[in-house]
């Protein structure tokens, strides 16, 4: 019988169900093609349910998702929910519940797509940033004391724990050594560790001692290399070509990730994955809901499309998430634009071309 993979699906808010809808019309194809079973359950978490209900996601349905082998996401977020409530109640929820642990971000410029960087092309800029997904200032640790009062305190915990990082570091040197067989232009470059040490002189001090000594002791083969996250910023916009597997903390990372986004391209192409390498793993296009585009089928599913194709390859279907990047950079080459609304094709079209193509594969 045909291997099945059970897929929890949450398309969410504004743009989220029409890009999710692309994104699973087109690995439809490739299992349809690669001789697998895709099985898909709906949840539908996000805004609309918790003005609604007030609901945002409940422990039962963790309970639920430790059964799936894998989930897809689309976008939470909406206008008239105060910041916040959605994103710890349902998203960081999730990422925490489950030990995602790693958040992969690959930052590739493909062909035809456009960068504000100038000079800069395919060949400057295909790194991953690895960020740690379940620590430090997202863990909540704080408060706030004689809040309203003109001596209101408020702290917010950078936390850190040895094993927390050592596993991450763990994750990215494993990858940086896969990448490194597949193609010699990803040897020539080192592993970089971003962290803020100079003034960060606890936590940056235990990711720095962690890297250096899992590096040495592990990986002696492999190049390393460190840089303060302010200049990681510089060095992403004047050379991302130095960069091959960056892996960081999850404020730096969440920050980083998103200037990796508008290298390569924009929101319209930015995928990401909330990683369990030994649990239930979750995929994202990294945009928001977009509510202004909701329902005008004008969005650009391709980030979704890639987050679904860094799904299958998570689930060892390998030939498959190469059929889909193969196709999706066919298409790329077609498109006006990446932008909402600017493609030369609706979300619809995009996702028909896409699936058509692995359907040949
Ligand atoms: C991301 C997002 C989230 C984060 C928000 C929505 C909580 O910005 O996935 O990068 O900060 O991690
Ligand atoms: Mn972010």
């Amino acid at each position: 019988m045909a291997k099945t993979y059970n897929i929890a699906v949450i398309p969410g808010d504004g743009t989220g169900p029409e890009v999710v809808r692309e994104g699973i019309k087109v690995i439809n194809a490739a299992a349809a093609k690669g001789g697998f079973r895709l099985e898909f359950t709906e949840f539908d978490f996000g805004a609309a349910r918790y003005l609604k209900t007030g609901e945002t996601l409940p422990d039962s349905a963790i309970e639920e998702f430790r059964k799936f082998d894998t989930m897809f996401l689309g976008a939470i977020g909406h206008p008239e929910v105060k910041p916040g409530i959605l994103e710890t109640g349902i998203l960081l929820k999730i990422r925490f519940a489950l030990d995602q642990y790693i958040n992969l971000r690959p930052v590739k410029l493909y062909p035809n797509v456009e960068t504000p960087l100038k000079d800069k092309g395919p060949e400057h800029i295909d790194f991953v940033v690895i960020r740690e997904n379940t620590g430090g200032i997202y863990t909540g640790h704080g408060g706030a004391t004689r809040i309203g009062t003109s001596e209101e305190i408020a702290t917010q915990l950078m936390v850190y724990d040895r094993r927390t990082v050592d596993r991450c570091l763990k994750y990215a040197f494993e990858l940086k050594k896969k990448r490194n067989a597949k193609d010699p232009k990803y040897a020539a470059k080192p592993i970089t560790l971003i962290h803020k040490r100079n003034v960060l002189t606890y936590c940056g001090d235990l990711w720095y001692r962690a890297f250096e000594e899992m590096g040495a002791e592990q990986y002696p083969e492999l190049k390393r290399d460190y840089n303060h996250v302010d200049a990681a910023n510089m060095w992403f916009v004047k050379n991302p070509e130095w960069f091959d597997v960056a892996v960081t903390e999850n404020l730096f990372g969440d920050i980083i990730t998103d200037l990796g986004a508008m290298i390569q391209g924009g929101l319209g192409v930015a995928s990401g994955g909330n990683i369990n390498p030994e649990g239930v793993s979750m995929f994202e296009p990294m945009g928001g809901s977009a509510p202004k585009y909701a329902g005008q089928n004008v969005i650009n599913p391709m980030a979704a499309i890639g987050a679904a194709m860094m799904m299958l390859d998570a689930l060892g279907e390998t030939k498959s998430s190469q059929a889909i990047e193969a196709a999706m950079i066919e298409v790329m080459k077609k498109m006006k634009s990446q932008a909402a609304g600017r493609m030369g094709y609706s979300t619809t079209e995009v996702g028909d071309m896409i699936a058509e193509l692995v359907a040949k594969s």
